[in-house]
């Protein structure tokens, strides 16, 4: 099976995002995956102009040279595409919903009724996409990530790709960090890695993994303490 991995946490590999997507892929590869892993922000990728070109004049082919002529090939011949964001604003980051926008070359300009709803059907005859959904929040509850989830499983439904599964933590940036104050955090990157196993074993992710990988580690009250007083500091260091 073959994995299109999109990173595009702007820390790239210092984030939390890439820590999540690292084991998630390690186990993933584990299990036999072929991956190609972009860092979005490393990509030129202009904003989609909203011409339609790529619908009525170069049928799958957008106007703008940049980047994504080689990130919607490398695209086209994966079974799945891992989407790794973290939460910003609650959404993901600007430079992924640039991807996502400059993906509309994939579909015909054509109308159909699909599962009830008004929908482009794709250009190139082919299986669904399978789409993963990995992210980190700074905010401590899991239900951070609803507008996110929503969105994605939107752009399965808008795009013909099969949501088969999300890996999300709450302080994920913070997971290395827990480690070193000597908190046990093992049990969460293996459940991780083991859902990268289970992508490609099971062709999806088993929903009740969620459940232990956004457990808490510390109580929030206590978690924002500390984060309050480290701000506090380095707000006086910088004084
Ligand atoms: C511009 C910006 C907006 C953010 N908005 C949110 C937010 O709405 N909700 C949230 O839980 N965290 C938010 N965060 C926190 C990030 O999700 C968190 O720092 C995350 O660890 C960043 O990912 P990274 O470690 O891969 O860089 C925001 C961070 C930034 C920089």
């Amino acid at each position: 099976m073959k994995i299109l991995a999109l990173n595009s946490s702007p820390r790239k590999a210092r984030g939390g995002t890439s820590l999540l997507l690292k084991t998630f892929l390690e186990g993933a590869k584990e299990a036999g995956a072929e991956i190609a892993l972009l860092y979005v922000h490393d990509l030129k990728i202009k904003p989609c102009q909203g011409c339609f070109a790529c619908w009525v004049k170069t049928p799958g082919i957008c106007v703008q040279k940049d980047d994504m002529q080689d990130l919607l090939a490398k695209w086209q011949k994966a079974d799945v595409l891992v989407l790794a964001t973290p939460v910003f604003v609650d959404g993901m980051t600007s430079t992924m919903k640039a991807v996502l926008d400059r993906s509309i070359p994939l579909v015909q300009p054509f109308f159909e009724i699909r599962d009830d709803h008004c929908r482009h059907p794709l250009l190139h005859d082919r299986k669904p996409i399978k789409v993963v959904l990995v992210s980190v929040s700074g905010f401590t509850e899991l239900d951070n990530f609803d507008p996110l989830l929503a969105h994605i499983k939107g752009f399965c439904k808008n795009l013909s790709g099969e949501f088969v599964g999300a890996i999300l933590r709450p302080l994920g940036a913070q997971l290395e960090g827990f480690k070193r104050m000597g908190l046990p955090v093992d049990d969460i990157f293996d459940t991780i890695k083991q859902a990268g196993k289970e992508l490609i074993q099971k062709g999806r992710i088993n929903s009740k993994m969620q459940e232990n990988i956004s457990r808490e580690i510390v109580p929030r009250v206590e978690y924002i303490k500390r984060l309050n007083a480290g701000f506090q500091q380095q707000i006086d260091a910088n004084k």
